[in-house]
Parts: C-alpha cells; sequence; structure tokens
C-alpha cells in the first residue's frame, strides 16, 4: 500500500492527502490548505531543506556513508584524496582518474605571495587562526575573478580543485604567522596530508613526516570530509542558493563551523580536559553538567542518538598516534569521563554519547598542534564535503534561493513618537 500521510484543515474542512517519501512530504500540500500555511520549526528539526545523494547518516543505529561506502572501510583503505574525489564525483575514481587528481591537486597547493606576503600580515600577532583561514578563504576568491561562473562546469571544476589543493596551504599559513615562524611552501613530493604537516611543523632542512602520523592526519581529514546537513553545509547551501562564488560560500561555512556547538567543540574539549585535570575532578564536573553549569563538550548529537561511529575510529587512531608521540596525559581524564558519564540516567535519557569532538583533540595536541588550531583542522577537509554540496545544490532542479517564512511577533502598526515625547 502506497504511503500517504492526510492533513485537514478543521477551520475551512479541506483536507489534503499526500505521498510520503522516505518518511518526508512536500510543503506544497500545506498550500493546498492555505496559502498562507507555513510549519513552524526554529533550527529545521523536522525539515528536509534538500534532497541529497552525498552522505547518508542513521542516528539511531550510528551509521555513516559517503556515497554508499561506510565511513569504517573508507578509513581503513581509502585515503582523504580519494575520499575527496568520492564525495565530489559521486564514485571511487579508477587507478588513471586517481593519479590525474592527485597530480592536479598537488600542483595546485601554492597561494598567490600577496595572500602570503600583504594579507596575513593584517592580523594582529595573536589573532584566531580560525579567524584568519574564515578570511583567507574568502579572500582567496578575490585572486580569481572566473570564480563568480559558477555555471560554466569546467571552470566550477577548476575553483572546486583550488580550493580543496589550497586549503592546507592556507591552514599552515595562519598557523606559522601565529608562531613568528617563516611560511613553508608546499612540497609536491609529499602526499597531501604529508604536505601539510611539513608546512606546519618543518624546522631547517627536514622534509621527513612520520608515517604512522601522515596516516592518522589522513584517516581524521575522512572523517571530518562531510556529515550530511549540518549547520555548517546548511550554511553552504543557504549561500549557494544565493548563486555566490564558491570562496565566499566556504569563508560562510567555515564561520558556522567555528561556533562551540559544532566545529568548534574539539577545541572547546580539550579546554575541558585541561580544566577538569585529574581524575579525580571527573565526577563533581558531571554533577556540575548535570545541575545545568555547561555542557559535557563532546558529547551529545542532533541526529546520533548511538556512540558516533566517528569517534569509534579515532580512539583507535589515537592510540596508533600515542604509540608514536607518548600518551596524552588527558586521555584517561577523557576515558573516565566517558565511563561515568556512559553509566549515568542524565546523558543515558538524552541519548548522550561522544560525538566526533571528543576524542580528535587529544590526537591534535599530541600531533603538536595548538588548541586554537584544532577547528581549522575540521575545516579542511570538510571543504571537500561542502563543495560537494555546493555543486549538488546547483544541479538540483527544485531548489531556488533560500527565503524561510517566519512567525511574526512583534507590534502591531504604531505611529512614529517625536523625540519631545518619548519617555
Ligand atoms: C559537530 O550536525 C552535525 O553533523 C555536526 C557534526 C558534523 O560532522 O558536522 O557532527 C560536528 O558539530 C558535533 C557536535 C559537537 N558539539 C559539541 O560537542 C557541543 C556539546 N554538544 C551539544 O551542544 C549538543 O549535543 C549538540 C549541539 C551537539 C546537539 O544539540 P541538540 O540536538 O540541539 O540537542 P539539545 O541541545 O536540544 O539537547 C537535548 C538535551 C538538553 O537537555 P534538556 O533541555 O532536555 O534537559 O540534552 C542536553 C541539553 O541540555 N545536552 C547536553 C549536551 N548536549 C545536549 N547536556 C550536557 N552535555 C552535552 N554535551
Amino acid at each position: 500500500m502506497a504511503e500517504t500521510i492526510t492533513i485537514i484543515d478543521d477551520r475551512t474542512g479541506k483536507q489534503v492527502t499526500v505521498p510520503l517519501t522516505d518518511g518526508s512530504f512536500p510543503s506544497t500540500a500545506l498550500r493546498e490548505l492555505d496559502a498562507d500555511l507555513r510549519v513552524y520549526d526554529p533550527a529545521y528539526l523536522s525539515t528536509a531543506a534538500c534532497k541529497s545523494a552525498i552522505t547518508y547518516l542513521d542516528g539511531d543505529a550510528g551509521i555513516l556513508r559517503y556515497r554508499g561506502y561506510p565511513i569504517e572501510q573508507l578509513a581503513e583503505k581509502s585515503t582523504f584524496l580519494e575520499v575527496a574525489y568520492l564525495l565530489l564525483n559521486g564514485d571511487l575514481p579508477t587507478a588513471a582518474e586517481l593519479q590525474q587528481w592527485t597530480y592536479d591537486v598537488t600542483h595546485h597547493t601554492y597561494i598567490h605571495e600577496n595572500m602570503r606576503k600583504r594579507f596575513v600580515d593584517g592580523f594582529h600577532y595573536d589573532a584566531h587562526p580560525m579567524g584568519m583561514f574564515v578570511s583567507a578563504a574568502a579572500a582567496l576568491g578575490t585572486f580569481y575573478p572566473d570564480a563568480k561562473e559558477i555555471f560554466d562546469k569546467k571552470n566550477l571544476d577548476r575553483q572546486i580543485l583550488r580550493l580543496v589543493a589550497k586549503m592546507p596551504t592556507l591552514a599552515a599559513m595562519c598557523y606559522r604567522f601565529s608562531t613568528g615562524l617563516p611560511f613553508v611552501l608546499p612540497n609536491n613530493s609529499l602526499t597531501y596530508s604529508e604536505n601539510f604537516l611539513n608546512m606546519m611543523f618543518k624546522i631547517g632542512d627536514d622534509s621527513h613526516v612520520n608515517p604512522v602520523l601522515a596516516k592518522a592526519m589522513d584517516v581524521l581529514f575522512i572523517l571530518h570530509a562531510d556529515h550530511e546537513q549540518n549547520c555548517g553545509t546548511t550554511a553552504m547551501r543557504v549561500v549557494a542558493s544565493s548563486n555566490a562564488d564558491p570562496y565566499s560560500a566556504t569563508a560562510a561555512a567555515a564561520s558556522a563551523l567555528y561556533g562551540p556547538l559544532h566545529g568548534g567543540a574539539n577545541e572547546a574539549v580539550v579546554r575541558m580536559l585541561e580544566e577538569i585535570k585529574t581524575l579525580d575532578n571527573v565526577p563533581a564536573f558531571i554533577q556540575s553538567v548535570k545541575d545545568g553549569n555547561g555542557k559535557l563538550m563532546g558529547f551529545g548529537h542532533r541526529v546520533y542518538k548511538n556512540y558516533d561511529p566517528r569517534a569509534k575510529i579515532i580512539k583507535k587512531t589515537a592510540y596508533d598516534v600515542f604509540e608514536v608521540t607518548g600518551k596524552n596525559p588527558l586521555l584517561d581524564v577523557a576515558l573516565k569521563l566517558e565511563e561515568v558519564a556512559l553509566q549515568d540516567e542524565y546523558f543515558v535519557k538524552r541519548k548522550l554519547y561522544p560525538n566526533v569532538d571528543f576524542y580528535s583533540g587529544l590526537i591534535y595536541q599530541a600531533l603538536g598542534f595548538p588548541v586554537d588550531m584544532f577547528t581549522v583542522l575540521f575545516a579542511i577537509p570538510r571543504t571537500a564535503g561542502w563543495l560537494a554540496h555546493f555543486s549538488e545544490l546547483l544541479l538540483d532542479k527544485e531548489q531556488k534561493i533560500s527565503r524561510p517564512r517566519q512567525v511574526y511577533t512583534g507590534s502591531a502598526e504604531r505611529d512614529y513618537v517625536p523625540m519631545v515625547q518619548r519617555a
């Protein structure tokens, strides 16, 4: 039997029956009942704003797939560049396609010298790297006037290639500026993740990057590459819907990611762990969260009401990194927090589990990244996902400029009050 839903307007007795597709029905059904009928849905908890073939999540089952491939398999068997190709093109590349894509990305990692020498010097010495990164993403577009030609596929593909290739260079530029270290130029003999770590940490002539650490970086990039209609991707799609260029849209998405409830959580987790400091402070901290004094950062998720599958892989990757770098002392505090929270009714009842941000910061810290670089590390790989959504939206004939309605709660009409009559 076809799945349908019937909506009755009790004011008029009018009713409409519409098909249910994947648990959703078109909002046009409401307009059949009353042209001005709207659904009040703050933060879009029950709104499907688009159709997408990029990423599939099942929050209850803890499932995450990129173009149908389970994240566990991609993390184990793929590379970030191959995953970026998959997200952007819809299928895994052939050997020749991957070779060409890798060559193209590798040969687009340089940025204009004006970015490196003039643009970045405009920031204060203690500027937050994520604030610099958001600005640099938008500024990058000004070097490519043809970036606005988004309906010329060849041109859009070239802009997407530039953004994917240059994000690590921009990120390393922000970090080296903030430390007063000289900028390290991209090294085309290195892989994507090796090159990033080299641009970040190279001192002197040694360009060697530990393969275990490069692999861990690549796995973290894979895990952060896309995540369906999250806050940052929604920002990307809203800006793309006005046909803005992909650089400006990426800056908008990165701005949304910067928030502590979203991508800024990995930075907030480590600051929280540093504040707790020792195991015996864990029970008091958990109690303070339950008393409403702040959140257990890195826990909870709008969609996952089960363990975030990425958190499981990150936790495992942490041990590989700690084999090389030595264990991050904050790991024991994190493990204790998880153990206590997962047995506590407050968190169990609210289905609060570790999310992607709970353990990732411990790895970043062990790799040598300062805490204020963590959200930048999230934005680098997520750029590939954002751009996949940018392209998908442009091709979606059912999409148009985003312009939601509202429920007005302000004043009724009133006349202007001259100054002398104002209280
Ligand atoms: C990311 O959407 C994505 O896919 C995002 C992301 C991606 O890859 O793009 O997965 C990346 O952003 C992961 C989330 C990182 N953020 C954090 O770790 C910050 C801490 N988590 C929360 O702020 C919260 O869990 C959210 C923002 C992640 C989700 O919030 P929701 O879905 O709006 O849930 P809610 O705030 O309505 O919480 C429901 C209840 C509330 O309690 P009650 O009002 O019912 O009493 O759970 C409580 C909340 O107070 N709660 C928490 C909590 N998260 C929710 N209580 C303590 N600690 C927490 N972390």
